[in-house]
């Protein structure tokens, strides 16, 4: 097969969701469909148990079955498509954000019975960043959940996308009775299954004389009605806008019941984008190019003492991808070779001897990885786009023993390389302040930094709630501020200034008085912050 038709052929995507909503579950049951697992149940969920929020050994002793599923592939209608999981624990979410630079589209599931959640609205902001195609799932059709319209409503304005409808339920909870496909005019009935794939179909129209006993009279007039005011009120679907990040299609079902996951399945094969050109530092790199390119999203540390090995996920860009050949590692400078490349077909790993763009591969590194490393076939290019985010919690990290300083630095620059939690350094004495977005980060770093490097710490906590980046055209006003603001501007590992906010008035007021300057939310400075 051509580099073209394996190209063609896959769909690289992520699910998203608030904690809950029902990721783990759709995306067995989508396995399931493709035939990549026999029964449910069979996918292990990487979702944090709540009891064990304060045990980060048990957090990451689960989060290790999440390498396992940390990418899924199967096949289905010729299609080759590679799931990529995100964690659902808020403290990962910097994982999540770092995925999504990987994926060419997203699968957003929310709980019709709790519409749009927090976590929702940040992971698709991220989204929209980037202009990823989004198809929605509303889930737990079989609970009493909100109205659909409602639902629609909230979508829209919380996550700023246009929403199309594409299924529509017929009534919910317990008096569910199934969705009509608005584009295929069609009926599905709702039954409650578990396990199996089965469907009950109806070929009938609105018009049909067969409707009203099909689903009841009261029901049969709503969902006319609901249909008439849905096409009244929404454009019709346009894949152009999905591709543009733009539209968003909608699904109604429920996921534990296999219900609505089909329709949802065949659209995406549709629909969903093939695998994207990537921004780099010096041009847009297309994925039929016939030299690989491609590059690290993610770090997975092994933290048992017996096994240091760490596994980077490395998504391909172009070209081929071989097992034994030799590419260059950019940032550093040289040449390196991978004997045995993973790759996850189900749940198993295998040896990878060839991949493609759109496939992620898992390779073992010895830490000479970080977050955003390039690999080339010698081109120095860099690719760009796997901005960091602001953290949200802060503290400085003190060395308790003036003897392991060396081993402290060290550990701490390679735990931040993971992407753990990012660094930021104080010039006035080489101060150290960690930003994170969950507490329990800060205990994983203490923890690792104690068994792996040696070193002791402890944490004070700061009085900061965000930090932005900071560029400006003026170097005397850049250089002016930041002596103005002294113990509030920072550096990341990259030496860019950062601006440590107490709060976000404190970063209106200052961006109010000093127009030079502009503050940026991510490390990658192409947006703006609007505060
Ligand atoms: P997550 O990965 O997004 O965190 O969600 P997950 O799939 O684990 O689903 C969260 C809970 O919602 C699970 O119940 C799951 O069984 C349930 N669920 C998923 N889809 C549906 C649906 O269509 N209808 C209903 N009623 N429930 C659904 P749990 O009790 O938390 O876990 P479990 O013991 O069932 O695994």
């Amino acid at each position: 097969m051509s580099n073209i038709q394996e190209i063609k052929k896959r769909r690289t995507f992520a699910i998203i969701s608030h904690p809950d909503a029902g990721k783990t579950t759709l995306t067995e049951k989508l396995l399931l469909f493709g035939g990549a697992i026999q029964t449910a149940g069979a996918v292990k969920s990487n979702k944090i148990k709540k009891t064990a929020t304060s045990d980060f050994m048990e957090i990451e002793k689960q989060r290790g079955i999440s390498v396992a599923t940390s990418v899924m592939t199967f096949e289905y209608h010729d299609l080759l498509i590679n799931i990529l999981d995100t964690p659902g624990h808020k403290d990962f979410a910097e994982d999540t954000y770092r995925t999504l630079t990987a994926v060419d589209s997203v699968i957003l599931v929310i709980d019709c019975v709790k519409g749009v959640e927090e976590q929702t609205e940040r992971l698709m902001e991220v989204c929209r960043m980037r202009n990823t195609p989004v198809i929605v799932f509303v889930n737990k059709l079989d609970r009493e959940g909100r109205n659909p319209f409602e639902l629609l409503d909230e979508l829209e304005t919380k996550l700023g996308i246009r929403v199309r409808p594409l299924t529509w339920p017929i009534n919910m909870g317990a008096e569910f009775k199934g969705v009509y496909s608005l584009y295929e005019q069609m009926l599905y009935f709702f039954k409650i299954n578990k396990t199996k794939i089965e469907r009950d179909v109806a070929k009938v129209g609105l018009d049909d004389e067969n409707l009203e006993s099909l689903v009841g009279e009261r029901d049969a007039l709503q969902l006319i009605e609901d249909v008439e005011l849905v096409e009244g009120v929404y454009d019709a679907f346009s894949e152009d806008a999905y591709q543009k990040g733009q539209l968003a299609p909608v699904f109604f079902g429920s996921a534990i019941n296999n219900f609505g996951i089909k329709e949802l399945l065949d659209t995406f094969c549709q629909i969903s984008p093939i695998p994207q050109p990537r921004p780099t530092d010096v041009r847009e790199v297309e994925p039929t190019e016939p030299k690989f390119t491609g590059f690290v999203f993610k770090i997975h540390a092994n933290l048992d003492p017996r096994h240091r090995d760490r596994i980077a996920f490395l998504r391909i860009c172009s070209g081929k991808f071989e097992r034994g050949k030799f590419y260059k590692h950019v940032r550093l400078g040289k040449e390196v070779r991978f004997s045995s490349p993973f790759t996850f077909m189900a749940s198993d790993k295998s040896v990878l001897d060839e991949g493609f763009p759109g496939d992620v591969v898992g390779l073992y590194d010895t830490g000479s990885f970080k977050i955003g490393d390039t690999l080339t076939e010698g081109e120095n290019l860099q690719f760009s786009g796997i901005p960091s985010f602001s953290p949200e919690i802060f503290k400085e990290l003190i060395n308790m023993d003036p003897m392991k300083s060396k081993q402290l630095e060290k550990g701490i620059q390679q735990l931040t390389d993971e992407g753990v939690a990012q660094l930021f350094t104080l010039d006035l004495g080489n101060r150290k302040v960690v930003g994170t977005v969950g507490e329990l980060q800060f205990d994983v770093i203490q923890y690792r930094l104690e068994h792996e490097y040696g070193a002791k710490c402890r944490w004070v906590p700061m009085n900061i709630s965000r930090a932005c980046w900071l560029t400006a055209d003026d170097k005397a006003a850049m250089d002016q501020f930041v002596r103005l603001k002294g113990n509030q501007i920072a550096y990341d590992k990259d030496r860019n200034p950062v601006f440590l906010a107490e709060s976000e008035w404190m970063i209106r007021m200052n961006r109010e008085n000093n127009p030079a300057i502009h503050f940026h939310f991510t490390s990658e400075f192409k947006t703006e912050m609007a505060v």
